[in-house]
């Protein structure tokens, strides 16, 4: 006699939403081989069709896939105290109410499982809670975005970033409103699960600092290629003084970094302890098919009964002036002694220069250089004095960069 089936309430079918539904229905069998039960959809929750309360009532666990706060909050909640166990992609809601719907899955017993929220199909969240549990983690550096990734290497390519950005929107890597992802804001909420992951703290998303890509100029990236740079929307998470530093910007990197060659849609989370040295794993990090093959690994999981062990808390302290290398580029007029008064100014604040370019254009110049690791409140004094010199001809720009070269 085959045992009663494993019903699964589904909300949101939207393009992950209905990808999981079609991968489940094409593994259900095999499942069932292994796990002795067979999931099945035993509802589905969108904006025209279905209620809530009879879903629920029927379900053995819950998938939200509606995204956004509410009501994704609020079917949550319900569905934790109700006793089912539920499984999110929705790294908004879970950077910014982590620590309700965390605190409700202890209390009520239930597993509450988001591989899909981070990185799309790259199992970190796993990593992070399961492999790494019992390793002092140091930094975690991530290309947690595909869309922006996405962006970046078609621009290196020669694309715009106006057409890049449609092309990404058209393969369903965008979030229904992009800006959060080219603001830096998907990334950032990304970072801020993953830091409570890492670091055993609640982070928030207003936390975070973070930059996006719509102010960068394709000029940029043209001579950053020249001092061996290419470019990616970082987001790190990492011990400083005692405290924590979670941040996301555009940041250079030297080719050979591991995350340098993480192209297109993919994304890549570096993972640094002494006791490990790092660890990279990297992967599809958007998509329909593939943000739904780690909503089902969560399913299988919790049918399984998937670890979930405690940290104990960082104190939650977050710096914000950190240390990096800068890529800093600088319209002067051309003539003596310009290049003279910038390092001069540079140096008194302790900025150091690793390597320069510059390029004369009739008049005026390009003067494009990259620092030594310097406290970024040192740099942005230095910038400000600056601009100030009269023959600075537009605002400076300034882009951090990961100093490690590899050869
Ligand atoms: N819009 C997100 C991205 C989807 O581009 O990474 C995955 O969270």
């Amino acid at each position: 006699m085959s045992s009663e089936p494993f019903r699964v309430g589904l909300l949101g079918f939207g393009t992950v939403g209905s990808a999981f539904a079609e991968l489940l229905e094409e593994r259900a069998a095999e499942i069932e081989r292994f796990n002795g039960r067979r999931p099945v959809i035993g509802g589905v929750l969108t904006r025209s069709r279905g209620g809530f309360e009879e879903i629920l009532s029927e379900a053995d666990l819950i998938v939200e896939l509606i995204g956004g706060l509410e009501p994704a909050r609020d079917y949550l909640l319900r569905s934790m105290r109700a006793g089912r166990h539920v499984v999110t992609a929705n790294k908004q809601l879970l950077s910014q109410h982590g620590e309700e719907l965390f605190e409700t899955a202890r209390e009520h017993d239930v597993r509450l499982r988001f591989e899909a929220a981070v990185a799309g199909a790259v199992p970190v969240v796993r990593v992070l809670e399961e492999s790494l549990s019992a390793t002092p983690i140091e930094r975690i550096h991530g290309i947690v975005n595909g869309t922006t990734n996405f962006i970046l290497t078609e621009m290196a390519h020669g694309a715009s970033y106006a057409d890049a950005l449609k092309d990404a929107q058209r393969r369903g890597f965008a979030e229904a409103d992009p800006s959060d992802d080219v603001s830096g804001r998907d990334a950032a909420a990304k970072m801020a699960i993953l830091a409570r992951l890492a670091f055993g703290t609640p982070v928030h998303l207003d936390d975070v600092r973070y930059e996006g890509i719509e102010h960068l100029h394709s000029d940029d990236l043209e001579y950053a290629r020249e001092l061996g740079l290419g470019l990616k929307l970082i987001g790190a998470a990492e011990r400083r003084q005692g405290g924590l530093s979670v941040h996301v910007h555009p940041t250079f990197l030297y080719s050979g970094h591991p995350l340098a060659a993480v192209a297109g849609p993919f994304n890549a989370v570096t993972v640094e302890s002494e006791a490990i040295t790092e660890i990279t794993i990297s992967g599809p990090g958007a998509g329909g098919r593939q943000t739904a093959s780690a909503v089902l690994g969560d399913v299988v999981s919790v049918m399984t009964g998937g670890a979930r062990p405690p940290a104990p808390p960082l104190p939650l302290r977050l710096i914000e002036d950190v240390e990096s290398a800068f890529y800093l580029h600088l319209d002067v007029a051309d003539r003596p002694g310009v290049l003279a008064a910038v390092t001069q100014v540079l140096g008194e604040h302790d900025v150091s220069i690793k390597s320069v370019v510059q390029r004369g254009m009739g008049e005026r110049a390009r003067l494009v250089m990259v620092t030594h690791p310097v406290l970024e409140s040192s740099l942005r004094t230095a910038i400000a004095r600056v601009g100030e010199f009269d023959f600075v001809r537009a605002a400076p720009r300034t882009i951090r960069v990961i100093e490690e070269e590899f050869v």
